[in-house]
């Protein structure tokens, strides 16, 4: 039976001929810091008033513009505006915790798609020659910044972070932040309109005052040169300051300093040469304490140092042939679910990942908060990292391009320097058309210029099977050096014993299987043929297993999903209640069968060879 499409490709009016994308207008980043989590920070967590907009007249007026007369203005009800009363008070208004989502927060919010305005007071004491940013750990989507009622920035994308500079918008003593965060989806964003995840809105990451020198590092790189073991290249990037201005950077620990000067971009390259490198792997992840300075600014850092490449159909870490064990992971809570927000959800995480015996993570489908690549660091797990271009998204709009490339900018540079990030992913499951290859071609090119030392890759859709063949043959693999291939033989398609006499035929290259699984309600039982039970999912991998052994370029299992995840498009009372099944372990943190199955798997390396 050959294998039916899981989605029908939608295309829109696909230009002829490849769509000559411009860069567009770039959206400029606005993540502004760097290494935030190592600077000294005023944290502005915890209870923030809110009110619901769900008219959204509060937030656009007529003709979709940015209402800057409206509560970001924070004023009382008693006042008006614009010869407009005002009916709103932010300060007798209800509160919810930043950060987090809303929806898993306050139930008549929990399929809340649209704008809420948080506010909270904060006091403030400028210092002479300091600037100021207020850090956005992630708001889901778009979000408008407000402070003492002067609008300072907006950011679009729900994943990764930004900075809006309040230097001389917040003054001595009291003042207030507003924040419009708008969840809902557009046609025009990244994701696009349907995603098989929660779409949790709100202020889910860590908010905070930075305080930087006048001239301060924006942005550094410290990595292990290609082609060496010893040595270590990279750049710093001092904002604000003057040409020339001098730059050190030191691994005190490996005997290295190196001072350097600006160019007249602020930009600082250095290279040093130690003697001796303990060089970063998951059964050693070592970690150097960095040290930078420009002018009074200092920044620490933990890094790693290793080199990842491909030769071949192997992917070589340090020089050795590694395969990557793991799972997919969604930023959700176990347990307590709702957007993860903390290191204990994160650990919660990593302890499944451990007891799985896995190396590898693929934190699908959007840059995560932060603690889990510096978990992944400390606790040496390779990670795969995506922007959420998941399946449909506008690809013919330039505009949209623009968009992909700042988010694919503020994920690089937030996480450039951990070692444990070894994959850009640049997209999911997109519709082979001319027009989207054209899109992430560019955009893989784009992060391999962005940063040259890791492997950019993206996670296909499962191809057609003709005669027995599954062929992969997307001509977007040519832009991958590792391409990701999502397959469901025995959930979507075919009856799990036909895996094993399946074939597949794919390019020449590293392959990792980013995605394959079945779903199962944990404590649900039942033949091995009948959905949802648990003894279905055991029968699936156990097939899928064997099929996935004979594909020789192989280098990687990365089995959907590590967790049960909520999803609005899962909605099979008593089974799935809008949860996406295919954990391994329950939402609430149960292991089921499935996951011993995986387990014994990469226990005994039987299946996945490195070379
Ligand atoms: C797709 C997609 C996932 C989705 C999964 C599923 O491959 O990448 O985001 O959750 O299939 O259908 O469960």
């Amino acid at each position: 039976m050959p294998a039916a499409r899981r989605f029908t490709t939608i295309v829109g009016p696909v230009a002829l001929g490849l769509l000559a994308l411009s860069a567009g207008a770039q959206t400029p980043l606005k993540t502004l810091l760097v290494d935030v989590d190592h600077r000294a920070s005023t944290s502005l967590n915890g209870d923030w008033h809110y009110i619901v907009d769900m008219p959204g007249r509060g937030l656009y007026s007529a003709g979709g513009k940015i209402n800057d007369n409206g509560y970001g203005l924070n004023v009382k009800p008693s006042m008006t505006v614009g010869g407009r009363v005002q009916e709103y008070d932010f300060s007798t208004a209800p509160t919810l915790k930043v950060p987090g989502d809303w929806n898993t927060q306050e139930p008549t919010l929990f399929r809340y798609e649209g704008i809420v305005w948080y506010q909270r007071d904060f006091p403030f004491q400028p210092r002479a020659g300091m600037r100021t940013f207020l850090h956005v750990g992630a708001a889901n989507y778009r979000s408008y910044v407000w402070v003492n009622g002067k609008r300072i920035c907006d950011h679009e994308g729900g994943y990764t972070p930004y900075d809006c500079e309040v230097t001389g918008t917040a003054h001595a003593g009291n003042n207030f932040v507003v924040i419009a965060v708008d969840s809902a989806r557009i046609a025009d964003g990244i994701p696009g309109l349907d995603v098989d995840w929660y779409n949790y809105g709100g202020l889910t990451r860590d908010v905070s005052l930075v305080e930087v020198p006048k001239a301060f590092i924006d942005d550094f790189d410290i990595h292990l040169k290609k082609g060496t073991t010893d040595t270590l290249s990279g750049y710093v990037h001092v904002e604000g300051g003057m040409a020339g201005s001098k730059v050190t950077v030191g691994v005190p620990e490996a005997e290295l300093a190196a001072s350097v000067t600006t160019d007249a971009t602020g930009r600082a390259p250095f290279e040093m040469k130690a003697a001796t490198l303990a060089l970063w792997s998951p059964g050693a992840p070592k970690l150097y304490k960095v040290e930078l300075t420009a002018g009074t600014d200092a920044l620490t850092d933990d890094v790693g140092f290793r080199d990842i490449r491909v030769e071949g159909t192997r992917i070589l870490l340090n020089g050795k042939a590694v395969f990557l064990q793991g799972a997919n992971a969604h930023a959700e809570a176990p347990i307590r679910g709702g957007r993860v927000t903390n290191q204990t959800d994160v650990d919660n995480i990593f302890g499944y990942l451990k007891d799985l015996d896995a190396n590898f993570v693929r934190l699908c489908h959007y840059p995560q908060d932060e603690r889990m690549e510096r978990t992944a660091d400390r606790r040496g797990i390779m990670v795969w990292s995506e922007i959420p271009i998941w399946q449909h998204i506008t690809y013919e709009k330039p505009e949209v391009y623009a968009k992909a490339v700042a988010m694919l900018g503020e994920m690089i540079r937030r996480d450039r320097n951990k070692a444990s990030v070894i994959l850009w992913s640049v997209s999911n499951e997109t519709p082979d058309n001319p027009v989207r290859t054209k899109f992430l071609t560019n955009l893989a090119n784009e992060a391999r210029h962005m940063d040259d030392t890791r492997l950019i890759t993206s996670a296909l859709l499962q191809p057609k099977t003709v005669d027995g063949i599954v062929k992969q043959n997307d001509p977007f693999t040519a832009a991958l050096d590792v391409i990701g291939q999502n397959e469901y033989v025995g959930w979507y398609s075919y009856r799990a014993e036909e895996a094993d006499a399946l074939r597949w035929e794919l390019p020449q290259k590293p392959v990792i299987m980013s995605e394959f699984g079945a779903e199962a309600k944990f404590g649900h039982h039942g033949g091995k043929d009948e959905r949802w039970t648990e003894e279905q999912q055991v029968n699936f991998f156990e097939h899928n297993f064997v099929m996935l052994s004979h594909i020789p370029q192989v280098r990687g299992f990365a089995p959907w999903v590590l967790a049960d995840f909520r999803s609005p498009t899962r909605n099979i009372p008593g089974l799935q209640d809008g949860f996406n099944r295919k954990g391994l372990v329950s939402d609430k943190g149960e292991k089921k069968p499935a996951f011993y199955v995986v387990k014994k798997i990469y226990d005994e390396g039987r299946m996945g060879k490195a070379e």
